[in-house]
């Protein structure tokens, strides 16, 4: 079984309209196949009779604790896929001791994922939980938002940034498909201000959002806030100067600005910006544990998966998740020890090796 398994899968069950929902990006999808390729075309080169008998995958991310380097990187809607939704995913990611980001967009309120985590943790275990969030323009209805996400136990905040207005998926528009299905809304979005009963908001994607709302968002919680979707070197290095306690490289999974880099190849690029200060997730086309491995040897603390979650879920609900996570855990395990690696702290930059030309 491969993490490409899961999407054949999800593919054979799923309404194509779906399935399309999920593997689509921007425009002509340069993006999306860049994320993956990127990571074929790099080489690891292990070094040998330095290992240790266990692995260590846990990782320290702000607010949190993971009992491995992968997590998952928000995704909207889940109950189109399977009932229970988010909390699926949630329960998966609970037991699995892998950090979930809640979207915004997500199908179940952020209290019912949070407690559905709660119970599904191990013993004595606090489940790693982050609120994804689009800045709204109107403060107030953010201000709420973050609220809930703070009550619900969300140990930070992810503010996506990449999203000033909505990316163009083609696949979408040919299905005629532009929103959620009778039956199914963002919970989230209910009844932000008070006196609403059952009022729905949609979210606004802004252009005018800039440093001066994440500042704002600084001063409102004390939960720490990352960015999503930061590309560009000189917003690195804007963003540590701003004050924010982690960054999440990503490209929305291709599904944003077509034509942007892989991510993995503006890694080395971005640590090199924010040179330790603050921690850098990467997300985007990652399949596979020596991908793990590969961005953790160029500076990464943590990857996301973002569609994989969505096949997983549309597969087998809770033990799909879980079987997903099981199996990139013994992957990046695996890894490890064949680059006689002691843990994901015991990787670095002369791990990897350059792009094969291309065609290899
Ligand atoms: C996403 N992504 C996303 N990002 C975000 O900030 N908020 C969201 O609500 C969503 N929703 C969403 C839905 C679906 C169906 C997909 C595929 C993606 C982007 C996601 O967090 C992540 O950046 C990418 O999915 C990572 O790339 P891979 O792993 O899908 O290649």
């Amino acid at each position: 079984m491969a993490v490409r398994d899961f999407e054949a899968a999800a593919r054979a069950t799923l309404d194509p309209v779906h399935a399309d929902f999920i593997a689509g990006g921007a425009h002509d999808e340069i993006t999306v196949r860049a994320n993956e390729a990127a990571f074929r075309r790099l080489r690891l080169l292990p070094r040998v009779l330095r290992g240790s008998a266990e692995r260590e995958l846990g990782v320290e991310l702000p607010g949190a604790r993971a009992r491995m380097p992968v997590l998952l990187s928000p995704t909207a809607f889940h109950r189109l896929l399977v009932p229970e939704g988010e909390v699926a995913a949630a329960r998966a990611a609970a037991s699995a001791g892998a950090l979930m980001i809640a979207s915004m967009a997500s199908t179940v309120a952020i209290g019912e994922v949070a407690e559905a985590a709660r119970k599904a943790a191990p013993d004595g275990e606090q489940p790693a939980l982050w609120f994804q969030l689009y800045i709204q323009p109107d403060l107030e209805i953010t201000e709420a938002l973050v609220r809930r996400a703070a009550d619900a136990g969300c140990q930070a905040l992810v503010v996506t940034v990449d999203s000033p207005v909505h990316g163009t998926h083609e696949r979408n528009r040919r299905n005629g498909f532009h929103d959620l299905p009778p039956g199914l809304r963002c919970e989230n979005l209910v009844d932000l201000r008070d006196g609403e009963s059952g009022h729905v908001r949609q979210i606004v994607m802004s252009p005018e959002i800039s440093w001066t709302q994440v500042d704002w968002l600084r001063r409102i919680t004390d939960l720490p806030v990352l960015l999503k979707g930061v590309l560009h070197p000189e917003d690195a290095r804007l963003a540590v100067r701003h004050g924010v306690d982690g960054l999440l490289l990503s490209n929305h999974g291709g599904r944003q600005l077509d034509t942007v880099p892989a991510t993995l190849e503006l890694l080395p690029e971005i640590a090199a910006a924010v040179g330790g200060r603050i921690p850098v997730i990467l997300d985007g086309g990652v399949r596979r544990g020596t991908d793990v491995v590969k961005a953790l040897a160029l500076g990464a603390s943590a990857v996301g998966i973002g569609r994989p979650v969505m096949w997983a879920l549309a597969d087998g609900g809770e033990a799909g998740v879980g079987r997903l996570l099981e199996l990139l855990r013994d992957e990046v395990d695996d890894a490890l020890a064949l680059c006689g690696a002691t843990g994901v702290r015991d990787v670095g930059p002369e791990l990897v090796r350059p792009p094969a030309p291309p065609g290899r």
